[in-house]
């Protein structure tokens, strides 16, 4: 077993690492405040290949592995989680999909764009009264005796709405089939009868602008479908099993960037007439810091490695995202309380890594979501 990088890799981690210190970190307290769209940083991180890390160059992208793509997630998330948000979402559940089920001139159309960063992508699944139950979902696509659809339904949370030109949208095309009549388009929301709702307030990567978006009689061609009519269920769960990997890269970085600065903070602070570093309970909490955060990362980059070698990877996804998530809550909890006083103050980045942290365990499949897809694998029952 080898545990180090390949120097492409590392180039890539790099290049991630100063974009994020030397221009999401400086800003991302501005972005947490106003809740602005960071599109300057969106295009500067697509320019230098990070929007399409696993997207092959000819369609744009960095053409590297599943590897790269962790490190450098990692990297954009300690400098600011919002920003990782839409990262994610534009490799993982965007360009991620169509490379593995869309036609070529999908992949040319709509793949480019958005690795290059001239554009924003959306992945379009939640509904309001389907989350965790996604075959429970309302919007229709009805097939016309052209061969076209006409889409009515609504979608909410979702990720870079108010911003994205592109969307894979999942609709259900044939009600009686369950999971298996749910069919993937491709949306351009610049086309007659898309919509979009209020932007949700949130408590965290509030930078990463999150809104409903609504279909009234929007027509979409037969070219617009991804993949195959019925199979879009089993896309949409491929496709998340990828975006989990990233979700806990974006949880060990909000981790990493909590307990980079409680270690900092345990070796100048004094109380007692010593650091407080020297206290066994500081020490202690120290300790179970680093050893979440290593087992998140090595978790997370097996994951990786398997997505790499191209073999079904549902699983240590779900168990990667489950570690890294709840790591990174514990980690930025813990961070808070040694912090004290100053953990709670906005004059520190402490209270809002806390803040961020909370969503890992939400998004892409909630915690429980991670359990039952675990607990599933391993013993076979349903
Ligand atoms: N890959 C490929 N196929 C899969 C799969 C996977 N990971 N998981 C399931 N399938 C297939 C099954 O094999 C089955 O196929 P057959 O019909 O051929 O047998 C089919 O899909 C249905 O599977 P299940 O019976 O297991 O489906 P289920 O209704 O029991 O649901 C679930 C399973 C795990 C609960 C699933 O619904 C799930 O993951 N829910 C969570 C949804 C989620 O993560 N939502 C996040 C929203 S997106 C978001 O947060 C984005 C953002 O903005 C950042």
């Amino acid at each position: 077993m080898d545990f180090s990088f390949t120097e492409e890799q590392l180039m890539l981690q790099d290049v991630a690492r100063r974009i994020a210190q030397e221009k999401i970190a400086p800003s991302a307290e501005h972005h947490d405040r106003t809740g602005e769209f960071p599109l300057d940083n969106i295009r500067l991180l697509g320019e230098n290949g990070l929007m399409g890390i696993e997207v092959p160059t000819e369609y744009g992208g960095a053409g590297m592995d599943p590897i790269a793509y962790v490190l450098a997630m990692v990297e954009v998330a300690a400098g600011d989680a919002a920003h990782s948000t839409i990262m994610s979402v534009n490799n993982s559940l965007f360009c991620n999909g169509i490379l593995t089920h869309g036609s070529e001139a999908q992949k040319q159309k709509y793949v480019r764009a958005i690795a290059e960063g001239e554009a924003i992508g959306a992945f379009a699944l939640t509904e309001p009264q389907s989350g965790s139950d996604a075959t429970a979902m309302r919007c229709r696509a009805v097939k016309q005796a052209d061969g076209s659809y006409v889409i009515n339904g609504k979608k909410s949370w979702i990720t870079s709405g108010p911003v994205a030109k592109y969307i894979v949208l999942f609709a259900m095309s044939e009600p009686d089939k369950g999971a298996r009549g749910i069919t993937a388009f491709m949306i351009d929301t610049d086309k007659a009868g898309f919509g979009r709702g209020k932007t949700e307030p949130k408590l965290g990567i509030r930078a990463s602008a999150t809104c409903e978006i609504e279909f009234n009689d929007y027509v979409a061609q037969p070219e617009d479908v991804l993949g195959q009519e019925g199979e879009g269920f089993k896309i949409a769960m491929g496709v998340l099993d990828a975006g989990r990997i990233g979700i806990a890269s974006q949880a060990i970085g909000i981790a990493r960037a909590a307990y980079e600065a409680t270690l900092e903070y345990v070796k100048d602070r004094k109380a007692f007439g010593a650091a407080i570093g020297t206290f066994q309970m500081t020490q202690a909490k120290i300790a179970d810091m680093k050893c979440k955060l290593d087992a998140a990362l090595l978790l997370t980059l097996r994951a990786a490695w398997v997505k790499g070698e191209g073999k079904r990877f549902s699983n240590e996804a779900a168990i990667a995202k489950l570690t890294a998530s709840e790591a990174a809550m514990w980690i930025t909890h813990q961070a808070v309380q040694i912090h004290g006083g100053m953990g709670y103050s906005k004059e520190m980045p402490l209270e809002r890594y806390f803040r961020d942290a909370k969503i890992t365990e939400i998004y892409e499949g909630t915690s429980e979501i991670q359990r039952l897809v675990i607990a599933r694998n391993e013993t076979g029952l349903r």
